[in-house]
């Protein structure tokens, strides 16, 4: 890390919780999590074709987070087919309930089966302007509801060729937990450049990053930051899900494209759920 930038950041996280910067990497027995974004894709007909088709063991968990008109289907298709599969939302609200044409609320998601939902995905950031305050009260929202939030953090290209990475995931992460007092969240890393392009990052530069990233979770949280789940999206597939398998602060992965196919997808989940066997 080039030194200015790590200063710059310890200075960060100093101010803003009285705290430096460790150098936390351990491993400590956290679930491994292969979680699907369908983003907006998929009818009626091909979410209970996967459904039907998908197959999964209990030594990973599998979370597939559907378009929200389909995630009514989607709960009774797991509870008929029994497979061990929880459910995410794409998006909610921040409001309980109300005047808020076009949303979903937490309640509504929880209604209809799910236990985790993803918020600030770069998607929602670019396209829907959601900044870090709308993304923390998301989350708030969230947890106060009982929902596992899955919080997106990532740097663009231009930030990463700026090497300002450390520094943008360190001010995503200080504003979507600001005030939240709870460690139960899963944190994704998804570089946007890695986004749907067919660049991965590296296994061994995801792995650094992850790293990194529980440094400042521990400072922020202390201990309880080695028992946080944090994944890795953009570009996962079946080719290269095993390469991150294997790196001791990589969690699981949130997979887009490679989650619509059954097939492919059950092929990430194996990668997993042998890992967690094997550790
Ligand atoms: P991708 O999407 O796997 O298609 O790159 C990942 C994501 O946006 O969550």
């Amino acid at each position: 890390m080039e030194h200015s930038i790590e200063s710059y950041i310890k200075n960060l996280v100093r101010e803003t919780i009285g705290q430096t910067i460790s150098d936390v990497q351990t491993h400590n027995g956290r679930s491994n999590y292969v979680i699907a974004n369908w983003k907006m894709n998929k009818t009626l007909a091909e979410t209970a074709d996967f459904f039907e088709k998908v197959t999964c063991d209990d030594t990973v968990s599998v979370v597939i987070c559907p378009p929200a008109p389909l995630l009514y289907l989607a709960n009774n298709m797991i509870k008929q087919q029994v497979k061990p599969i929880a459910l995410g939302g794409q998006n909610v609200h921040w409001a309980e309930k109300g005047a808020f044409t076009g949303e979903t609320s937490t309640e509504m998601l929880k209604d209809v089966g799910c236990e985790y939902v993803i918020i600030g995905h770069s998607e929602r950031r670019q396209y829907f302007h959601e900044d870090d305050e709308i993304i923390n009260q998301k989350v708030r929202q969230s947890i106060k509801a009982g929902l596992i939030p899955i919080i997106c953090i990532g740097e663009s290209l231009e930030q990463k060729n700026f090497l300002q990475t450390e520094q943008i995931l360190t001010e995503q992460l200080i504003g979507a937990l600001k005030n939240t007092g709870s460690s139960n969240f899963i944190i994704a890393y998804e570089p946007i450049w890695a986004i749907g392009t067919g660049q991965s990052a590296t296994p061994e530069r995801a792995q650094e990053t992850h790293a990194y990233i529980r440094s400042v979770l521990k400072q922020l949280l202390g201990q309880t930051a080695d028992s946080i789940s944090i994944i890795y999206g953009g570009s996962v597939n079946e080719k290269n899900a095993e390469e991150f398998s294997s790196m001791p602060d990589i969690d699981g992965v949130l997979v887009g494209n490679a989650s619509l196919n059954a097939e492919t997808f059950e092929e990430i989940i194996n990668v997993f759920a042998k890992g967690e066997q094997n550790e």
